[in-house]
């Protein structure tokens, strides 16, 4: 589904987070890579879905009510099989029941795994009242959370800005290498970085976004979102 008609149908039904895999369409329609996924009702269709795309895979919980899927057990990696695939789902729904009783669930998000060897990045938006979309860059983990080590640009950021967002960073150095660690893509990060601006100044509607994490690969091998949370005004 194009990503006006995502939106709208989210305002319609009284949302303002889109579901996981509303977020994901919404982003690869701006031509941001995101990791091959379906939409799974039940656990035959989670199956199917999985045998689809090609194992390995992951379950993740779809809910508007849970933005911090991990959080409520609501994440399960590296399913190899269809009975792993099963026993993830009722896992799942066991966690999630135990730990988000009130939440309403819509099913899960069965989602390729990304390959190994990739380090986590964040990209992230808010609409500022004053200065427009902003938009953020950093490393995943105790990077963001901790260090607090994150670059802002106010859209639209070209990809000249881009670049300088990656550079300023303090842990840039573990992005060019080092330590037997090889140099990451980052004509990748910044042609998401450049298209997250886009997205912002299309999609009005969009209040926040966090792409958390986006796997980078080594230089050549590109990027991969695995989430995407999109919360409307
Ligand atoms: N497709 C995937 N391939 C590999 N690892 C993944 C994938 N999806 C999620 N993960 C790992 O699981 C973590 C939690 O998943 P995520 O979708 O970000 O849920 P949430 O942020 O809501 O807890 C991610 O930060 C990442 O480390
Ligand atoms: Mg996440």
């Amino acid at each position: 589904m194009d990503a006006r008609r995502i939106v709208e149908k989210a305002r319609a039904e009284g949302r303002k987070k889109l579901l996981e895999h509303e977020a994901l369409d919404v982003v690869a329609s701006f031509g941001i890579p995101v990791a091959p996924y379906g939409f799974a009702r039940n656990e035959d269709e989670a199956v199917d879905i999985a045998s689809r795309i090609g194992y390995p895979v992951v379950l993740k919980i779809v809910s508007p009510d849970i933005s911090h899927k991990t959080d409520v057990g609501g994440v399960i990696v590296n399913l190899a099989t269809d009975r792993d695939v099963r026993e993830a789902y009722r896992k799942i729904m066991e966690n999630v029941k135990a730990r988000a009783p009130n939440a309403r669930i819509e099913g899960v998000l069965v989602q390729k795994m990304a390959e190994p060897g990739a380090i986590e990045i964040i990209v992230g938006a808010t609409r500022d009242a004053i200065f427009g979309p902003v938009i953020m860059f950093g490393l995943g983990g105790i990077f963001v959370e901790v260090l607090k080590d994150v670059s802002f640009r106010v859209a639209p950021v070209e990809p000249i800005d881009a670049e300088e967002m990656i550079r300023e960073i303090r842990s840039f150095k573990i992005l060019e290498g080092y330590r037997g660690l090889p140099p990451r893509d980052l004509e990748a990060v910044k042609d998401i970085i450049v298209k997250t601006s886009k997205l912002m100044l299309e999609l009005e509607e969009v209040q926040d976004m966090d792409l958390n994490p986006i796997m980078l690969y080594e230089k050549g091998r590109g990027a991969l979102v695995v989430d995407a949370r999109i919360i409307l005004r």
